[in-house]
């Protein structure tokens, strides 16, 4: 799915009549929709937190997570989070900041739920990677950043806790610039850091932000002082001032400036630094996130281009989620809006179930809590609540036939057999299994030439919540025993082959979820050996969603 930007005039004021044209691009030119991503334990929760009290979303940090254990509290599926203090979720946050609505969509921290988070990116149009800078670029941060440079996506840096002890700013840059393959462009630059941090100097405002512990529960203005050269500064830095002003111009002559083009492209990065938790710094990054980063762009479908502005609506769903709240006990589809208007008890069409629906009872985000969605715009995300039947990738408009692409299923690279341990319970097992692919929680293979349903994930805890889940939510206890499966391909092509393949190799052959014709490899060799003899097929790694259509 590629993107391509609209440029957001500067400061837009809002519409005031969003039915008309001009108000659904101001409206569309309004929106920031990103996600933040990082290691775990680099401060994205805390980063969250402080840009939601900017944005007003919540009163006092602290909320976000006295609102998570909260919620670990109410519901059941997520005592397993909180049994195991990770994050299985993704949640999203809309809130006003600066005459822009921005839309923040979190991801699980834990890298056994990466496809939720794969997914997510592919709804957002741009990202802010945070990195602690004690650290510096970590596995996960490297591999999400792999998944952002797909879309060619435009990423924001923070580099946090410079309350702490941080590596050489100087030594993160270069790491995040050799490791990353991302320019980075200093927008401010630390004074100091761990016991001795003092602030931060914006590189382009010529102005030195003097940082105050104990005031990051709420939004605090930090006192400034203009002019690196003035007396005022000189005075404040002392001894320190002339090695300071040294060092800033030394990263002058070094590194990048910001480029706006460049960052669009997602090819360098604007880099801030401070401390998530003290709250300083993070304004500096969200006031150049709402100017800078792109409001909603086109995005291509099956038939041609869609974009933001025109009046039809379209968007696809990325996540679906069962369970969210105990008090709701249902699931709710995860929709990115793409073009047009959303309005309450609009009419659209499923395009892959080719039928329309009527939908009343949408609902937006707001800081987590569920609240009736009356209207939304391209970049917006909204939930529909349901039954099943909404999948992963489903495209929704308001008649004509389109399909997003670019939602991938990735091969899984874990496999189990499953069974259910009451043999009576077979039918309600598969039914699960078949509703949590759906959800994308794990994908099923059901063997074309046995029973055994083959369950596939990308990391080892995604097995322990369908366990959970099916016994929960199914009524199905399941039992898992290793599958001699080494990985998966999507096979497709000419029929002929196809039945040919099916002849000589029916016993590792499979459909999924989708209803899509897997091949289940034992090992490496195997695999080989079929893509030798069947060179006519195509074995393909990972599977656009919208493909069983
Ligand atoms: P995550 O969502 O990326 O996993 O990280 P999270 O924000 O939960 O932060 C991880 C830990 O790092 C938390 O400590 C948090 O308080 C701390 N932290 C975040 N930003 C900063 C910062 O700027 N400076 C310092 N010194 N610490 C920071 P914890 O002890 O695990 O949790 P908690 O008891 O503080 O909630």
């Amino acid at each position: 799915m590629s993107v391509q930007t609209v440029r957001a005039a500067s400061e837009p004021a809002p519409a005031t009549d969003p039915a008309n044209e001009g108000g659904l691009a101001r409206e569309v030119a309004r929106r920031r929709t990103f996600a933040i991503i990082s290691h775990p334990d680099a401060g994205k929760t805390t980063v969250t937190e402080k840009l939601l009290l900017f944005g007003n979303a919540i009163g006092l940090a602290g909320t976000v997570k006295a609102r998570k254990s909260n919620r670990h509290a109410t519901s059941d599926w997520m005592a397993m989070e909180r049994e195991r203090g990770i994050s299985v979720t993704t949640s999203v946050m809309q809130f006003d900041y600066r005459g822009r609505v921005v839309n923040l969509l979190d991801t699980p921290g834990h890298e056994d739920f990466s496809e939720d988070t794969y997914r997510t990116l592919t709804a957002v149009d741009s990202a802010l990677m945070v990195i602690d800078g004690a650290k510096g670029v970590e596995s996960r941060t490297i591999k999400l950043l792999e998944v952002c440079r797909l879309r060619d996506t435009p990423i924001m840096t923070f580099i946090n806790k410079l309350d702490r002890e941080i590596r050489e700013p100087i030594q993160l840059l270069d790491e995040i610039e050799d490791v990353l393959q991302i320019e980075c462009a200093p927008m401010t630059w630390p004074i100091g850091s761990g016991r001795f941090f003092r602030g931060v100097y914006h590189l382009g405002l010529d102005r030195i932000i003097c940082y105050r512990p104990g005031v990051g529960d709420h939004v605090h203005f930090f006192d400034t002082i203009d002019g690196l050269a003035s007396d005022e500064a000189r005075a404040w830095l002392g001894d320190d001032h002339a090695g300071f002003v040294d060092e800033v111009e030394l990263i002058q002559g070094a590194s990048h400036p910001f480029d706006e083009q460049a960052f669009l492209d997602g090819t360098r990065s604007p880099v801030f630094f401070g401390t998530a938790l003290g709250n300083f710094g993070v304004r500096e990054c969200v006031d150049h996130l709402v100017e800078h980063a792109p409001s909603p762009g086109k995005r291509e479908a099956s038939t041609r281009d869609v974009q933001p502005d025109e009046a039809p609506f379209s968007g696809f769903v990325f996540k679906v989620q069962a369970n969210m709240d105990p008090r709701h006990r249902d699931r709710i589809a995860f929709l990115r809006v793409c073009s047009g208007r959303y309005r309450q008890g609009m009419r659209m069409r499923n395009a892959r179930l080719a039928r329309p629906v009527k939908v009343t009872d949408a609902v937006t985000f707001l800081a987590g809590d569920r609240k009736r969605a009356d209207e939304a715009y391209a970049g917006d995300i909204i939930g529909l609540p349901n039954h099943g039947g909404i999948c992963i990738a489903d495209t929704f408009t308001e008649g004509e036939v389109l399909g997003f692409r670019g939602i991938p299923n990735f091969a899984p690279e874990l496999f189990r057999r499953v069974r259910p341990r009451d043999p009576l319970k077979s039918k309600q097992l598969a039914r699960g299994l078949r509703q949590l692919s759906e959800e994308g929680a794990s994908q099923v293979f059901f063997p074309l030439l046995s029973n055994d349903i083959v369950i596939g994930a990308v990391g080892p805890l995604q097995f322990d919540l369908v366990a959970f889940r099916l016994d929960d939510e199914y009524r199905a206890d399941c039992v898992f025993e290793t599958a001699r499966v080494f990985t998966v391909r999507w096979v497709s092509g000419d029929p002929g082959a196809i039945s040919e393949l099916e002849r000589r190799s029916g016993e590792r052959l499979a459909l999924d979820g989708g209803g899509c014709l897997a091949y289940l490899a034992p090992t490496r060799a195997n695999l080989a050996l079929a893509e030798e003899r069947f060179g006519e097929l195509r074995f393909a790694a990972t599977r656009e969603h919208a493909e069983h259509d």
